[in-house]
């Protein structure tokens, strides 16, 4: 036990550790995800949905989305890819927890065209193409390491047709100030959020202001098992993202505070970006 709590205490190397795939698809989180997604009263895994409303009215503002061939990366239950479908876009969700994609498919009715839902790994399997638009909404990219980062440009590269654009958030380095170094340690910590059971949840919060990154480390301690969660932020200024966007072949063509289309400053906390294969 000293060990394994030793060892959760110290600051990991960033992006050591890859546990994504476990916190949305481990069958108990998945089921509180999809709870958290639709929930109202919380952003914890979505937007609420008058915010989405507005993300996907100005998404349309600014492809007319009737026709256009869209692939939403880590569509979650679909929220936004049921309000493309219901603006004319031939859809395709992609995602990889079975509870969130079911509840996407259910979801489809209204929409001017049906909706394709894929349970994938975006970083790793095989995925269709050729889209006009991929999304990647929510700040997803910032959870990545630098290589899986790369590794998912190249591959939306691939995905777009020619002239094909990409619409994604990011974390902007403003919201590196809300971040502190902090730690609790609570009985079902987030009341129940980790695991059925009882547990014990430890979370211990790392900053690394020098590398515009912050990291959320959870321990889950149950009578049978004690197991972990790495939650890595990377936060972007817009040079930073313009030039990854760059290297991987895309070239910017709007920025926005958030994907609603609000002019970008220094205090945004969300940079929303739309850019063009090159
Ligand atoms: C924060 S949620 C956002 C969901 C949705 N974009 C929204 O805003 O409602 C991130 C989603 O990305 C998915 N995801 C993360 N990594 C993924 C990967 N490598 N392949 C497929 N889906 C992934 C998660 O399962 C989750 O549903």
């Amino acid at each position: 036990m000293y060990e394994q709590l030793n060892d959760f205490f110290q600051r990991p190397s960033p992006f050591s550790k890859y546990t994504v795939k476990e916190l949305w698809t481990r069958p108990h989180l998945s089921r509180q995800m999809l709870n958290h997604h639709l929930d109202q009263s919380s952003d914890l895994a979505s937007w609420k949905l008058s915010s989405i409303e507005r993300v996907v009215d100005w998404i349309d503002s600014q492809f007319e989305l009737t026709n256009n061939n869209l692939c939403d990366l880590g569509c979650g239950p679909g929220l936004y890819a049921t309000r493309f479908a219901k603006k004319g876009a031939k859809v395709t969700g992609v995602d990889f927890p079975s509870h969130s994609i079911e509840y996407a498919r259910s979801q489809s009715n209204g929409a001017k065209s049906a909706n394709n839902y894929l349970i994938a790994d975006y970083l790793t399997d095989e995925l269709p193409k050729p889209f006009d638009i991929v999304t990647l909404i929510f700040c997803d990219y910032c959870a990545l390491s630098p290589l899986q980062r790369r590794t998912l440009l190249s591959r939306i590269f691939e995905m777009l047709a020619p002239d094909g654009h990409l619409v994604m958030d990011v974390l902007a380095a403003n919201a590196l100030k809300q971040k502190t170094e902090k730690t609790i340690i609570e009985e079902k910590l987030m009341n129940g959020f980790w695991a059925e059971t009882d547990y014990i949840g430890i979370q211990h919060s790392f900053v690394y202001p020098e590398s515009r990154l912050s990291l959320d480390r959870y321990l889950i301690i149950e009578p049978n098992e004690t197991w972990e969660i790495l939650n890595w932020l990377q936060h972007f200024s817009l040079p930073g993202i313009e030039s990854k966007l760059k290297q991987a072949g895309f070239e910017i063509t709007k920025v926005a505070a958030a994907l609603t289309g609000e002019a970008l400053t220094t205090d945004s906390d969300v940079i929303g970006i739309i850019a063009r294969k090159k």
